[in-house]
């Protein structure tokens, strides 16, 4: 059973392997959160006891732990839901209606006391991957609109004060980057207010108390949305903390029409007493099984970072060569195939094959790339255009504008508005005669500015998001076997929305392989490594000038879904075979990589060691990174994770080999010693 109802006291329980999640209806008719923590087998003791108030200063509606808050009456914490009705009547006052159940799904229902307006609370148990899943929608069933100025997707209660709170922080080119503060007084609000990407906080919570990353409670969240989300996190005064996250209500108002339900974005969510580690392994497993395409991920060559915007067919050609003779599976052209695209000022919109660079056409390099064995991926970016252009020419109308003002220009380009019908049918049709006309694999779809002059209806930020997710569906549909990558200048498309309807993510432009382990490290908590693109690019970086091995270049970018962006035809011979190696060797891992649980390993040494694990089934691989040496230095021991206490394993450095039982490497360990600057070492470890 997932589901516990009690109904006499009116109770309801979410179960799923190790949690437990209770709601209820109290005696005032609020939807109550009573619990959510270690799993029970039943309902049986819990009570739905009344709210009282030391004196009457205190008003019970405001002190109850509501699973979702309307505004209206003497509510003053964080709300959820708000309305304007259309006798300017802005309270909502609900009354609970009742409650359908089946295995895995619960549905309370709840409706104005005058209006007819519907609130229905969804929840669905993942049991087996422990996480369940909430989303609500509401439905306007009078005859008048009725104006939604905020819709929250849901509220949690953690029953402490002192919690941590921990979300990303970032910009461009330095995603992800976890942070953790202490929850004091004062309220934390995260969010995203520029429509199309966010680099700079991320649609997720965690809270926890003193965890560790093997160990304590954490309760965790992540909305399904890409764009404006907001989220904050509120001390109450009676000790407790809640945690919201949804659409972002700022410049944001939803018309609903008479007959018409908007169902917000959906939030997966979970607890663990087994810390961080834990956390990561039910978010990633259940978007591995529940969200991902099952297939391995190719390696592929993107020439992005090696030829810039100037794209030739005949050198695409040698590119294409040398990639597959290293072993890459895919070839990917980017930015500049297309219109008058010699650099950011134009071309955007037109994505006719430019006749100067592909003077017949794109099938050479296809026919180039096909011969090869690999496939073949595109870059395209669809909800732009450069005023530089035939379409805007055209439709000068079809991007966000103000008639009175000027339009923004941001990497000199404009956005469409996708939120018109007009416009997300062109995209569409753009996309699928693309695919259509050529035999592309994958697509890279990038977006690289915010939204501005965002026009006349306010819930336009929402709609873009939806109708971008539309077309992707759509076009995976008719071109089922299409990969197509989220990006948004790096990664500002990195969240549980993009991953629903998307394959895998570009994870930073920032690809300097020292920098790459951090950003790579905060990914790893909430997003899995199976949708974290990752490329080894030319040494000194161009972004950070520094130098780093080829070697450990390659390491970093094999912890996820792997690709190649130097210029592999100023390879020499070396370069070549060690890169020919090093793809062979990622392919026998990747399944362990892609597919298994990853484990970010404590360093108890003096040195600045990384460590990082993957153990699926009988199989295990350590990655070791040591960026630069200091004195004194003896190596490290390095306590492994998640293997079998009782079988024995064959351990495979680069050099020597060595045989330890599973409990010897969990509880001592295993000695590592690297020396230099940019050390690393790929480490397997089989059972015998
Ligand atoms: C963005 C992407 C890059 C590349 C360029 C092309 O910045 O993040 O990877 O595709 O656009 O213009």
């Amino acid at each position: 059973m997932t589901i516990l109802v009690d109904i006499e006291k009116q109770l309801f329980g979410l179960q799923t392997k190790s949690s437990l999640y209770v709601l209820g209806v109290d005696q005032l008719g609020l939807v109550r959160h009573v619990y959510w923590g270690e799993r029970l087998e039943s309902l049986e003791y819990f009570e739905m006891n009344p709210i009282h108030g030391i004196t009457s200063n205190e008003r019970p509606i405001d002190m109850t732990p509501e699973e979702y808050p309307v505004f209206g009456g003497l509510r003053y914490k964080e709300h959820c839901l708000k309305v304007n009705f259309s006798d300017m009547t802005r309270e909502l006052v609900y009354r609970y209606a009742g409650f359908t159940a089946n295995d895995e799904t619960l549905v309370i229902h709840l409706e104005d006391v005058y209006y007819d307006f519907k609130i229905d609370l969804h929840y669905v148990v993942h049991e087996e991957y422990d996480l369940l899943e909430r989303f609500v929608r509401i439905k306007n069933d009078s005859t008048d609109v009725v104006e939604v100025e905020k819709i929250h997707s849901a509220q949690f209660h953690v029953p402490s004060e002192n919690l941590n709170f921990s979300n990303y922080h970032g910009h461009w080119g330095c995603e992800a980057r976890l942070y953790r503060e202490k929850v004091e007084f004062s309220k934390i609000v995260f969010e995203n207010r520029r429509g199309i990407s966010t680099h700079h906080h991320n649609p997720f919570f965690v809270l926890d108390k003193q965890a560790t990353e093997t160990s304590g409670e954490v309760y965790f969240g992540a909305l399904k949305l890409t764009g404006n989300f907001s989220g904050v996190v509120e001390p109450t005064p009676y000790g407790e903390t809640l945690v919201q996250l949804g659409i972002n209500s700022h410049d944001f108002c939803l018309s609903l029409e008479a007959g018409e339900e908007f169902v917000a974005p959906a939030i997966i969510y979970g607890y663990t007493t087994g810390g961080f580690e834990k956390m990561s392994h039910i978010l990633h497993r259940f978007a591995r099984s529940k969200m991902l395409r099952e297939e391995l991920r190719p390696v592929l060559y993107n020439s992005w970072e090696a030829t810039g915007f100037n794209v030739r067919c005949d050198e695409q050609i040698k590119l294409a060569h040398r990639a597959a003779l290293m072993g890459a599976e895919l070839f990917v052209i980017d930015d500049g195939w297309f219109g008058q695209r010699h650099g950011e000022e134009a071309g955007l919109g037109d994505w006719y094959v430019n006749p100067e660079k592909f003077p017949e056409g794109l099938a050479p390099l296809i026919k180039a790339v096909k011969a090869e064995g690999m496939k073949f991926g595109i870059w395209i970016e669809p909800e732009m255009v450069s005023p530089n252009s035939w379409l805007y020419q055209q439709h000068p109308d079809w991007i966000y504008h103000y008639e009175t003002r000027d339009n923004d220009l941001a990497r000199h380009q404009y956005v469409l508005n996708v939120a018109k019908p007009e416009v997300k049918q062109f995209i569409y049709e753009m996309i699928d005669e693309l695919l259509t006309t050529y035999e592309i694999d994958y697509i890279k779809w990038d977006a690289n500015r915010p939204i501005t002059q965002a026009g006349a209806k306010k819930d336009v930020w929402y709609r873009h998001i939806e109708n971008v997710y539309d077309i992707v569906r759509r076009i995976k549909d008719r071109h089922p076997t299409v990969l197509i990558e989220a990006c948004a200048s790096g990664g500002g498309r990195i969240d549980y929305g993009a991953l629903s309807v998307f394959d895998d993510v570009w994870t930073s432009d920032n690809t300097d392989a020292y920098d790459r382990l951090s950003i790579q490290k905060g990914f790893s908590y909430i997003y899995p490594t199976k949708a974290m693109r990752a490329w080894v690019t030319d040494s000194p970086n161009f972004i950070s000038r520094r130098e780093i091995p080829l070697l450990f270049r390659f390491h970093v970018a094999m912890m996820g879904s792997l690709g190649i962006g130097a210029n592999v035809l100023e390879f020499n011979e070396d370069e070549m075979e060690l890169s020919k190696e090093l793809i062979a060797e990622y392919k026998e891992i990747r399944p362990l990589i892609q597919d298994g649980d990853f484990y970010r390993l404590e360093n108890s040494s003096n040195q600045d060691y990384q460590f990082y694990q993957y153990v699926k089934d009988d199989e295990a691989v350590l990655f070791a990174f040591l960026p630069k040496t200091q004195l004194p230095h003896r190596g490290a021991r390095i306590k492994l994770r998640g293997l079998d206490r009782f079988s024995a394993y064959e351990v495979q450095f680069s050099n020597h080999q060595v045989k330890k039982s599973g409990d010897y490497l969990m509880k001592v360990g295993l000695d590592v010693f690297l020396l230099g600057d940019y050390e690393s070492e790929i480490i397997k470890i089989n059972k015998i």
